[in-house]
């Protein structure tokens, strides 16, 4: 498989057949999310190739598909999910991402608005690749609309519960593991801005728009195409708390400390200092609402 997503048309799609012996299940069981796994990785692996931008950005999502795995199975736990919803989550979790690897190697981006919604480009790979083609239609609906809906501002309406459930729980544990990306990779930025291999998505310049500030403070959201440098962006994210659905979520998030690093490194100003309590406040709340 290696190299076959650098050629013109992603022809990745393995005969159905195949892929039915391979993943064999009807049901989401143990050894089926293990096939799920090793198949994704070599579905991943195609797309690597030589140009170093590409590679080190692809590896960031495709790490970034086991990591949430790591945080759905987490979720599941504190919520008390059965085996079986435990598993079509991981599924999920697995292939949430999965439109990103043609995404980037086709457009260099991962933001979408400048080149495609890869989310809806995940429900097509999933479709054309057959992976999911031995299941009963229930579970691979609610795995194609969890992948579907997981980056949409909010959810469409006419779901069943268990779609919304599900969409639910992806959309909390991708919050979970890109905080930590955030992170990690601005961590890493700072320390050496000539080597960093990721993609920056808006300009690293000193300031922030207080209109995007003004709206974390009161909880509205944020039109993407408002964001004007990286410190908006940090905004914004700061901002995504409002947006979780767990309070499973939060504590993690609140014990990873991930919202004081994001507004350490924003200009120091009363404005964001608002900001800053207002999140970390919001968060408490909700956590000692429910404790
Ligand atoms: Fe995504």
């Amino acid at each position: 498989m290696k190299g076959v997503g650098n050629s013109v048309g992603f022809d990745i799609v393995l005969p159905g057949l195949f892929l039915f012996i391979l993943t064999g299940c009807r049901v989401v069981d143990r050894g089926c999310l293990k096939k799920f796994r090793e198949w994704f990785d070599r579905y991943a692996d195609g797309f690597y190739g030589d140009d170093e931008f590409v590679n080190a950005n692809l590896r960031l999502k495709h790490e970034h598909s086991f990591r949430t795995c790591e945080e759905i199975s987490y979720l599941c736990g504190e919520l008390g999910l059965d085996e079986g919803r435990r598993l079509i989550a991981e599924t999920i979790a697995l292939f949430h991402d999965i439109g990103r690897f043609e995404q980037f190697v086709k457009y260099r981006t991962y933001v979408d608005p400048r080149s495609v919604d890869h989310s809806a480009l995940g429900v097509d790979v999933l479709g054309r690749t057959k992976i999911l083609g031995g299941l009963e239609a229930e579970e691979r609906r609610w795995i194609e609309e969890a992948v579907a809906y997981h980056g949409r501002k909010e959810l469409p309406n006419g779901l069943d519960g268990e779609s919304v459930f599900f969409a639910r729980l992806i959309r909390d544990a991708d919050k979970l593991d890109i905080y930590r990306v955030v992170v990690e990779n601005y961590e890493q930025y700072k320390s050496n801005p000539a080597e960093f291999l990721y993609e920056i998505e808006l300009p690293d310049e000193p300031g922030y728009s207080a209109e995007v500030a003004e709206a974390v403070l009161n909880e509205e959201s944020t039109d993407y195409r408002k964001l004007r440098t990286l410190h908006d962006i940090m905004l914004l994210q700061l901002g995504w708390v409002y947006d979780v659905n767990f309070v499973a979520t939060l504590k993690r998030i609140r014990q990873r400390k991930f919202l004081e690093t994001i507004a350490g490194w924003l200009p120091q100003s009363e404005q964001i200092e608002a900001v800053r309590e207002k999140v970390l406040a919001y968060v408490d709340f909700r956590i000692e609402q429910e404790g």
